[in-house]
């Protein structure tokens, strides 16, 4: 088999195998099985959340020929679906994946499911030829559904074009508009849809998610080297598949976190650790040789900076109320957790906040300067309070 890049290959084919997208899944499987799906959906939210992969297992599901049942006792957890309604007699809707309906759409090959990327066909003229279009009843499915990538990027009066076909939408047509900026559609055509906001999956979603990958790929990672990779995506599914795919080339045995932190380019995380204790205790010397050798060594010191000002804010969090500490659970070990909360005993929130506000325009300095280690520096200088 050629080789196919992890994000297409594992390309979520059913809802149960959707990561950090419950509130959506949940809806959309109700929908399904009540047979009450609309006829125009808007799916928002950052890059590589799932939005045209959730897309097509709808275009799917409501045209496969042998819905699969699944009983609702086996996804509570998995997809949150309220608990009175899924209860063990409790039933759901998965397509088949196995019909030729399913196959076909698979291999993107169903003339039913037009997918339009309205970044290179965004004007009247296409809108036009889609509404003539899906005035005919789908060739050999149910519903012809279509599916209108990057959504913002139409005219004016394409959009309008496109809202008189949302006003009335055929029967046997369902249209998925995508986007990633869903405040610059217009609110008629916002108000046509039935809107749904994508949430960025946690660093823990992720790194099952990872994990999953690895087993079927007969790969062993540290789970260390999987939570890098799953917090340098910041919150894309796409992004983290793309990154663990680099690092699996080297072909090796078992993946660990120096491996990924080389790929990356980052610093190692002990870096950002001694660094913070360097400056909390206002020991400008040595946090500044340590800046040094990040420079020396050929790490990103925009990286470096990026994940100092996470941990930053962590503490800000903790600082504010510990109980903060449950959100974070979601993006770090219990060893992290704890490692912080020793730390912020020390540290007060205003000297925090100073700290972030430093660093985080030290972030704007490091891609400014000549020297981008000036930047840090400087920052450095600032906030123990040397000037
Ligand atoms: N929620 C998710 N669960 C599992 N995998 C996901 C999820 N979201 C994204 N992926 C992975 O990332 C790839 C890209 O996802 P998809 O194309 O659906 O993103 P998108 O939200 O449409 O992004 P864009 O805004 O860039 O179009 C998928 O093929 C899949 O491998
Ligand atoms: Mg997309
Ligand atoms: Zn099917």
């Amino acid at each position: 088999m050629s080789y196919q890049v992890l994000y297409r290959k594992y390309r979520p084919k059913k809802f149960s195998e959707i990561i950090g997208q419950n509130h959506i899944v949940g809806t959309l499987m109700n929908a399904v099985k009540s047979g009450r799906v609309g006829h125009a959906y808007l799916f928002s939210g950052p890059r590589g959340t799932g939005k045209t992969t959730i897309a097509r297992i709808l275009a799917k599901t409501v045209n496969c020929a042998n819905l699969s049942k699944i009983s609702g006792g086996n996804i509570d957890d998995k997809l949150s679906v309220r608990r009175s309604e899924a209860k063990a007699d409790s039933y759901f809707f998965e397509p088949c994946n196995s019909c030729e309906l399913c196959l076909d759409f698979n291999e993107s090959r169903n003339l039913d499911l037009i997918e339009i990327d309205a970044a290179s066909s965004r004007g009247i003229d296409e809108v036009r030829e889609l509404r003539e279009g899906a005035r005919f009843s789908p060739s050999r499915s149910k519903f012809k559904v279509y599916i209108i990538d990057e959504v913002h990027m139409m005219t004016k009066e394409a959009f309008n074009a496109l809202l008189k076909t949302l006003e009335e939408p055929p029967a046997h047509a369902i249209f998925i508009l995508a986007t990633t900026e869903p405040d610059r559609l217009p609110l008629t055509i916002r108000s046509r849809c039935q809107h749904f906001h994508f949430w960025r999956p946690s660093v823990n979603q992720i790194i099952e998610r990872l994990k999953f990958i690895s087993r079927e790929e007969k790969i062993k990672a540290e789970e260390s080297a999987l939570r890098l990779i799953a917090k340098s995506a910041s919150g894309s599914m796409r992004d983290a598949e793309s990154l663990f795919g680099q690092v699996i080339t080297l072909e090796d045995k078992e993946i660990k976190k120096e491996e990924v932190e080389e790929i990356l380019g980052v610093a190692p995380s002990e870096f950002v650790k001694n660094f913070l204790r360097h400056v909390s205790e206002k020991d400008a010397r040595s946090a500044i040789h340590l800046v040094g050798r990040i420079y020396d060594e050929g790490y990103d010191l925009g990286e470096f900076n990026k994940n100092l000002i996470t941990d930053l804010r962590h503490l800000l969090l903790l600082k504010i109320d510990p109980k903060f500490k449950t959100v974070l659970k979601e993006d770090l070990t219990s060893d992290e957790i704890e490692e912080l909360e020793k730390m912020v005993v020390v540290l007060d929130a205003k000297n925090l906040e100073n700290g972030l506000k430093i660093f985080l325009e030290a972030n704007q300095n490091i891609k400014k300067f000549v020297y981008p280690q000036l930047a840090l520096e400087m920052a450095v200088v600032e906030y123990c309070g040397i000037v």
